[in-house]
Parts: structure tokens; sequence; C-alpha cells
């Protein structure tokens, strides 16, 4: 029996379900139930009426499905699957963060420990980043870790500043505006789609940016035919597969060839194979940190 049919014949027994972020080696999709972004995962999470999540992801992913499924048993295929940007932040500088700005409500992206968000107001992604803002109506927010997303964010609204921390993603940053100007001289017909968490001047030079799930619709139902890609691998890798499945014509170009992170590739089909088989590797969240981070998140989902 191939992995690929023990791994489906152990989700069957087991009623398991796999979460896969789109940013994950293409071939976990094929045992994956969800395949997205974090908002879309989130949700998956929060619905599913499985036993057993196993969250092909990083971790900050996998303690929030374990957040909105505390029954269920959720494990995470690989250890070592941490976001670099999520551990940029403590519950120590965040407590200092906001004694330097007293009175403030502080904004979460969903790339931060339980720790943390049990910390904060509400949550976001980069999907809702915008109207998570919006929603608290206040003249000042926080915005904790990912200083790129505030200030992308702050771009967009006009009627709150918006005072961000100091974390960024390592991966995105390898993102450079020569990278954009090269694209644009060698494709000149191209639409470049650009992750909020690039930097500002490279999210300045784009035609779009959007969270993944953003990026991979506006390919998809643009009429346009070539695109480059700025924002991790994972999301081109699927976006050729798709294209050839659905014969769609198009070309995508990934911005450059070192937009991987590292972190999002550690989990493997042998890996979730074992998880399943032996239960390991299972998340653990302090039951006093759950229910505040639970509430940060819960906030986000109830914004319509
Ligand atoms: P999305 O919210 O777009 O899924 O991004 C998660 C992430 O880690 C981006 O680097
Ligand atoms: Fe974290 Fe960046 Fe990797 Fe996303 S791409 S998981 S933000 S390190």
């Amino acid at each position: 029996m191939s992995i690929i049919e023990k791994i489906k014949k152990l989700k069957k027994e087991k009623n398991a379900i796999i979460l896969t972020h789109c940013y994950q080696n293409i071939e976990i999709d094929e045992v994956s139930d969800f395949v997205g972004d974090s908002l879309y995962l989130s949700r998956a999470a929060a619905k599913t009426n499985a036993d057993i999540i196993v969250f092909a992801g990083v971790y900050f992913m996998a303690q929030s499905a374990k957040l909105l499924s505390p029954q269920k048993k959720v494990f995470l295929p690989n250890m070592n699957s941490g976001c670099l940007m999520a551990d940029m932040i403590d519950v120590n500088n965040l407590r200092l963060f906001k004694r330097q700005n007293p009175d403030i409500p502080v904004v979460c992206y969903i790339n931060s420990t339980a720790e943390v968000k049990s910390e904060c107001d509400i949550c976001c992604t980069s999907s809702n980043a915008l109207k998570i803002i919006e929603s608290l109506n206040e003249p000042k927010v926080l915005f904790v870790p990912d200083t790129y997303l505030g200030k992308w964010a702050q771009t967009k609204l006009k009627n709150v500043e918006v005072i961000t921390f100091n974390g960024f993603c390592p991966t995105h940053l390898r993102i450079r505006v020569d990278d954009i100007k090269n694209a644009r001289k060698k494709y000149p017909n191209a639409v470049i789609l650009t992750h909020p968490e690039c930097h500002s001047e490279v999210a300045k030079l784009s035609d779009f940016v959007g969270s993944t799930k953003e990026i991979m619709e506006f390919a998809v139902k643009s009429d346009k035919k070539q695109f480059v890609i700025a924002t991790e691998k994972g999301v081109v890798d699927r976006l050729i597969r798709d294209n050839k499945l659905n014969n769609m014509n198009k070309e995508f170009i990934l911005i450059n060839e070192n937009i991987i992170c590292p972190n999002m590739k550690h989990n493997t089909l042998e890996d979730i194979y074992n998880v399943l088989q032996n239960e390991n590797n299972e998340i653990f969240i302090d039951e006093n940190i759950a229910q505040k981070a639970r509430r940060c998140i819960d906030k986000m989902l109830n914004v319509k």
C-alpha cells in the first residue's frame, strides 16, 4: 500500500481530517480534506465533526485549530514547524508594547501564539485585517506582530491610526523592490500579485495586494494570461497545477525562486502517517490561556 493509501485508510478508521495550508509541500494535498489560507482553515477547524485534526501547517495554526475545537485531538505532523514571525513576539514584549501605548485596543494577526492572543482584543488574518480594524471603530489600534501587514492596512484606512509592533516575515521580506522592477521589464504584460507581509515599497509597486486566498482568486477570475506571484512558492505550485487541470491557459511565475518558507516545508507525508498512527505531537493549551485566546479568535469569526 502506498503512503497515501495508508494515510487515507487511517483517517477513515480514526475519523480524522487533514487541514493543509497552501504553503505546504503540494503532495500533501492528495490526503487533505481542506486546503487553503489561514482564515479558511480556521473556519474549517471550527465546523468539523472529526475526532482528530492533523494540521499540516505551522504551530500557531495547529494551536488555533485546538482553540476552536477544544474537545478534539489536534496534531502537528512535525514539531519543527514554527512561524518565525509568530516567534518575534511573546507576552513580555507584548505587555511592554501595550504599556508604551496605553488604553488602545490590540489587533493580533493570527500568526501569533495562543499566549499572545490571550492578551489581545481581537484576532485577524491577512484576508480580513482591514475589516477587523474597522470593526473596532476606534481612533487608534495597536497591531501585532507584523509591521508590514499593519502598515499596508494603514494605507487603506484613513480614520484610524495603526500603530505596529516590529515583527516581520523573513520569507516575504526576501522579495525586494528590484525583483518587482525586473519582473516588470521581463514580463511587461504580467499582473503582479503580492502578499501584504511584503515590504511596503514592494506592495506599493504591485498591481494587487491580497492574502493567499485573494491572490489565488484574483488569478483564477482575471481575464489576463500572465501573473507574477510575490508570495510563498506553494501558492504558485498550486496555481500551476490547477491551471493544467482546468486548461486555463495561464502562466504563473514565482517572483524569485527563493521565496520558500523553510518552516512550512518540514511536514511530510511520512510525518502525517506517523502522527495519525502514534498520536504523538498533540497540541495542548493551558485552559486559562485557551479561554482568553479563544475569545480573541471568536470575536474575529463573529465580524460579518
Ligand atoms: P494567509 O493568512 O494568507 O494564509 O497567510 C499565512 C501566512 O503565514 C503567510 O505568511
Ligand atoms: Fe511565518 Fe512567514 Fe512562514 Fe508565513 S511565510 S509561516 S509568516 S515565517
